[in-house]
């Protein structure tokens, strides 16, 4: 029954047994999985918690719920281990663990603030059935003082008088396609606490990752890797961390994106202004490649979330605002090259290359491929596409385009190739074969994958984002011939 014990008794077992602690992860998603699974790997003994029962009985098979690079050998490897488990009774969990991770989703609502229902949920379930000293961490994304009116919340349900517990904010900044990297080697690790109690328990749950003191599942060789910076805050600060994270990479995106479109009309190279630009070490280079835009399940959401919650506190985040309707203008821009190209797109056939909103994931929620296609087919394209992990997801959301096995087979016959996703793969085809197979041998690049020396040496019409010089020798005028 060590798990009812107050706080004084599990420090002094903590004291001896250090590092090991029973953890439980509710939610099964991106975050709670790398999540669960990285504190199973670091040492820890994980349940993971899901209501959907069917995929709590995907993991226990051996199966996964979604494509991750590494996660599914990490995940396998500690249920074998005996460290991990899942499990859909989250009374269970917690009346188990003294560790309790919330990494529910908080979806937005129409209003475009975030839908904490999941996260008052776990909070209620945590107040009926824990016992003893419970150490609660948000790792949803959630809005500034979601933490405090936690608090509020344990302090009025709690149903028995032995529950006592600390809330602490601990935000997730883990990218798709590369979590597990993420989960391992993070740029920082920040907590929101009210408590040197909690700042202690964090650290300690944390210390093999500060330290880069495992064996690194990732990659071999990486153990002289820094000290982690530990950043210990407020609750609230530690939230407003994460959405203004995500909201400044969403505005150095629309950005580069706003500086491309000038690029494009008085004859400029939006690559080398992003390039030249993102030397200035203050300013750094990341997140300044143009394109058809931001997608994912945490951008535009976060945006819209955060900017509700400026309002909400009587601040002006119009900024915001314009960084998406930015973001939301690259669609219509693309579709207006590609209608520029085409001339007429009724009745044509073009092909789309890369359906997930960014390599290395199959997820396809607010996908800029998709919103670009959804306008090509209300135009009356003919549209097949491939994508190397995202088709079953993205059929479920279009089933109304052909998918293809591969990219030569989307190319055929195709009077355009679209790129909206830029997968490494696409890098190593037989541009031969493409352009042989292709109607029309014209590649408009959404993701600014390719050169374009390197595309007209192939024999392509190539048309990316941000280039101010003309893709090829434009059509003569007719009055000159
Ligand atoms: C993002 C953040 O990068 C993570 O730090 C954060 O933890 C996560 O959201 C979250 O809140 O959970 P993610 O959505 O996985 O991660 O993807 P990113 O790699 O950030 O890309 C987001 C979108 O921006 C993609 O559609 C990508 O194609 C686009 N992008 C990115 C650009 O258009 N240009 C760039 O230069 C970079």
């Amino acid at each position: 029954m060590w798990y009812s014990l107050q706080w004084a008794e599990f420090k002094a077992i903590l004291e001896e047994d250090c590092i090991l602690m029973n953890i439980a992860v509710i939610g099964t998603g991106y975050v709670g999985l790398i999540t669960a699974a990285g504190l199973a790997e670091i040492g820890h003994r994980v349940i993971g918690v899901d209501d959907d029962a069917r995929k709590i009985e995907l993991l226990n098979r051996g199966g996964m719920p979604f494509y991750e690079p590494i996660l599914g050998d990490l995940v396998k490897r500690n249920q074998q281990a005996k460290r991990l488990e899942f499990n859909s009774q989250i009374e269970d969990a917690v009346a188990k663990c003294q560790v309790i991770f919330i990494c529910v989703g908080t979806p937005p609502l129409e209003s475009g603030e975030a839908d904490l229902s999941s996260v008052e949920l776990v909070a209620r379930r945590i107040s009926e059935h824990a016992r003893g000293y419970r150490l609660v961490i948000e790792k949803s994304t959630v809005p500034v003082q979601t933490g405090r009116r936690l608090q509020k919340h344990f302090c009025i349900y709690r149903s028995n008088s032995q529950f006592q517990c600390d809330v602490a904010s601990n935000p997730e900044f883990l990218r798709e396609g590369s979590g597990v990297e993420d989960f391992f080697h993070p740029d920082r690790i920040v907590v929101g606490v009210d408590s040197e109690r909690a700042a202690g328990l964090l650290e300690e749950i944390y210390r093999p990752v500060l330290e880069q003191s495992f064996a690194c599942p990732v990659h071999e060789n990486c153990h002289n890797s820094p000290r982690v910076p530990f950043v210990v805050t407020d609750i609230n600060s530690a939230e407003l961390i994460k959405h203004a994270s995500n909201s400044f990479l969403a505005m150095k995106i629309s950005f580069i994106n706003m500086i491309a479109d000038l690029c494009e009309a008085v004859g400029a190279d939006a690559g080398k202004v992003a390039e030249a630009v993102g030397m200035d070490k203050r300013i750094g280079g990341s997140f300044l490649r143009p394109g058809v835009g931001f997608g994912g399940s945490c951008f535009p959401k976060d945006l819209q979330a955060f900017v509700r919650v400026g309002q909400n506190a009587g601040c002006d985040f119009t900024l915001l605002r314009e960084v998406e309707r930015i973001n939301q203008s690259r669609i219509d821009l693309f579709v207006k090259k590609v209608k520029e190209e085409l001339w007429v797109v009724r009745g044509k056939r073009i092909g789309v290359w890369g359906l997930a909103f960014k390599p290395r994931t199959d997820d396809v929620r607010s996908s800029p491929s998709l919103a670009v296609i959804r306008r090509l087919l209300a135009e009356g394209a003919l549209v097949r596409a491939h994508d190397p992990q995202a088709m079953e997801k993205a059929k479920a959301e279009l089933p109304e385009i052909e998918y293809c096995a591969d990219a030569y087979a989307a190319a055929e016959g195709a009077e355009a190739v679209l790129v909206l996703t830029e997968w490494e793969e696409f890098l190593r085809l037989d541009w031969a074969k493409v352009r042989q197979i292709m109607a029309r041998p014209l590649i408009l690049d959404g993701r600014n994958m390719f050169s374009r020396a390197t595309m007209a040496g192939h024999g392509f019409e190539y048309v990316d984002i941000g280039s101010g010089s003309p893709a090829r020798e434009r059509l003569p005028d007719p009055k000159t011939v």
